[in-house]
């Protein structure tokens, strides 16, 4: 099987490819900042790719020539699109074509009343949340099942530039933005590579949420986070919310075994170097 990570440069993307090198002997992958040429100059698995050179995808797609597309790029929105859009096409043209796409939690920030399920219709206010619906929608139009759809809310794992920020922050006595009356779920590095992991090898369609089955108050984990992590107390910068909003794409897939699902003890402990959950 021949894989195709775009956008596996990034936190995600890497942490991905670097698990799935493990199990597939073709696995490719794209950058597209051109600063970071020479990290990749001994790596021929890796390709430079900008979104909005339309022919460079299609070169890259003839030339990986990959079953498997998992996307996880970031950049503009009408681009994106476009991007995916050709990437359908490619992948519908194949027999068993499919894409794994990284999708967010913020598919639901329109409806921010409770935790939302995989089959609890997308509804979202922010334009990131509209393009990250777009997206899913054109991708099922094009592929149907094939389309593997992976909504994730914010990730904390290990090293993670999320993390970095986090720490240097409070650290510095700089504000820490922060939402008062706000419940979130969360998600790690090792979560998402073990979900996609699994996906993949039992061939699972359809839409997953990868997260921690557990909420939390957005304001509590930080506190509890920096505590964790001896850093010191946060300096916050609060939105507060007069009436309790959750964003939480919360994971009901029964085909998920038990020893893959986590509780945000487990991310607190991964986030803070003190892991307790392997896969
Ligand atoms: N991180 C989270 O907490 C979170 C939560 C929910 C959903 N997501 C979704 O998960 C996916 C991955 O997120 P991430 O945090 O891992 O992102 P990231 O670390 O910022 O990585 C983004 C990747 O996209 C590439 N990229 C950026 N602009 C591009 C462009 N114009 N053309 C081509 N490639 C471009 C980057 O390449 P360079 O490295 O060369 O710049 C990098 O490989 C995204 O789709 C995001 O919406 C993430």
């Amino acid at each position: 099987m021949r894989i195709l990570i775009l956008g596996a440069s990034g936190y995600a993307g890497s942490c991905i490819k670097k698990a799935l090198e493990k199990e597939y002997q073709e696995v490719f992958g794209t950058y597209q900042n051109q600063m970071k040429a020479g990290q990749f100059s001994g790596d021929s698995s890796m390709y430079q790719y900008a979104l909005g050179k339309q022919g460079e995808l299609e070169a890259l797609l003839r030339k990986t020539d990959p079953d498997v597309v998992i996307s996880c790029l970031r950049g503009d929105f009408g681009r994106q699109k476009e991007a995916h859009k050709a990437l359908g096409e490619f992948l519908a043209g194949k027999e068993n074509g499919s894409i794994l796409y990284l999708s967010s939690a913020n598919v639901f920030d329109g409806d921010l009343r409770k935790p939302h399920l995989e089959t609890d219709l997308p509804k979202a206010e922010s334009s990131y949340g509209q393009f990250k619906i777009a997206c899913e929608e054109l991708l099922a139009g094009q592929l149907g099942e094939r389309a593997v759809i992976l909504r994730i809310p914010e990730i904390w794992g290990t090293g993670c530039p999320r993390l970095k920020k986090f720490q240097k922050d409070v650290q510095q006595g700089r504000p820490v933005q922060t939402y008062g009356n706000f419940w979130v779920n969360y998600t790690t590095d090792r979560q998402i590579t073990a979900w996609v992991s699994y996906i993949m090898k039992q061939n699972l369609h359809g839409v997953f949420h990868i997260g921690t089955r557990d909420l939390y108050g957005y304001t509590a984990f930080q506190e509890e986070l920096a505590e964790r992590l001896g850093v010191g107390t946060p300096v916050f910068e609060i939105e507060e919310n007069q009436e309790k909003q959750v964003l939480a794409v919360v994971p009901g897939r029964q085909e998920i075994p038990e020893r893959l699902q986590i509780g945000v003890e487990d991310v607190l402990r991964l986030a803070s170097g003190r892991e307790r959950w392997m896969v």
